[in-house]
């Protein structure tokens, strides 16, 4: 089974130079245990995103090593990676004129020879992935012509049909209503796949994450069950907002509520 580490890892946008008033990530060390969902939460800018890319072989690190199964990825090649990383970013691929189907299919690529073209087990695990997403039946449609959750849910499709050992996803939940919301991370907790996550909603993150890293201006502050993270206090601290932090009725995971003044 995968795991995935992140040690001490520092990284500096290009063209930012070493300045330190600038951003960068700096000593960043983090794990996402087999099968495990680990949630990253922290305010606009604290550097989710820039986390992620280091993770899945996009940003190139200055120091530090990314391990998956133990293994440096930069000393892997990107079709090894995405043999086993499956990624959901924010943004929608300029997918333009593509069918669903055929979108949902490009997942299937890197298990693919250059010339082979899509056989029967690749058509059966695209669609099995639209139905996960519940989009059976939408396999001709036309991408471009989907709602934005609608989409959200055809890239997670392309990430099923990749059949990753890992997920990672940049603020899933965003573009979905609320049902969805819980739809997508109860089936991506079901899979039982080692997922790395940035989260915005913090109780979507106490409800499903098992574990939680906190980051602020490029550096991990806190980690632990969402028990331990997500305190009226770290609230206060790392986002600037006044909240009441119980106990869900229900689950027991904590819940925040907050607090506005008039
Ligand atoms: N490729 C890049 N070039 C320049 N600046 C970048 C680049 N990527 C990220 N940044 C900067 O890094 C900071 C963190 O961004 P990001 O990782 O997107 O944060 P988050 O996802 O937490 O909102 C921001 O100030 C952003 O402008
Ligand atoms: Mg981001």
């Amino acid at each position: 089974m995968t795991s995935l580490t992140l040690s001490h890892l520092a990284w500096t946008p290009l063209g930012q130079g070493h300045c330190h008033h600038q951003f960068q990530l700096r000593d960043v060390t983090l794990q996402v245990a087999a099968g495990e969902f680990v949630g990253l939460i922290g305010p606009n800018g604290s550097g989710k995103t820039s986390l992620l890319r280091c993770a899945y072989r996009f940003n190139r690190l200055e120091s530090g090593e990314v391990t998956l199964d133990h293994r440096n990825i930069w000393r892997q090649s990107s079709r090894w990676c995405a043999q086993r990383i499956a990624v959901v970013l924010q943004e929608f691929p300029d997918a333009f004129g593509l069918t669903v189907e055929e979108v949902v299919a490009m997942g299937r690529t890197p298990h693919k020879g250059l010339f082979d073209g899509n056989n029967h087990e690749d058509r059966r695990l695209v669609l099995q992935a639209l139905a996960a997403v519940g989009l059976q039946g939408f396999g001709d449609h036309g991408f471009a012509t989907l709602s934005g959750g609608e989409k959200q849910r055809v890239i997670l499709a392309r990430a099923l049909a990749q059949q990753p050992q890992l997920l990672i996803l940049d603020e899933p939940t965003n573009h979905l209503d609320p049902r969805y919301q819980l739809h997508l991370l109860q089936l991506i907790k079901g899979l039982g796949i080692g997922t790395l996550a940035s989260l915005h909603d913090l109780n979507l993150a106490a409800a499903f994450c098992d574990r939680l890293y906190v980051i602020d201006h490029g550096h991990i502050v806190a980690s632990g069950t969402p028990r331990d993270v997500l305190t009226a206090a770290l609230l206060r601290d790392v986002f600037g907002i006044v909240a009441l932090v119980d106990a869900h009725p229900l689950a027991g995971h904590p819940r925040i509520t907050w607090i506005t003044q008039p």
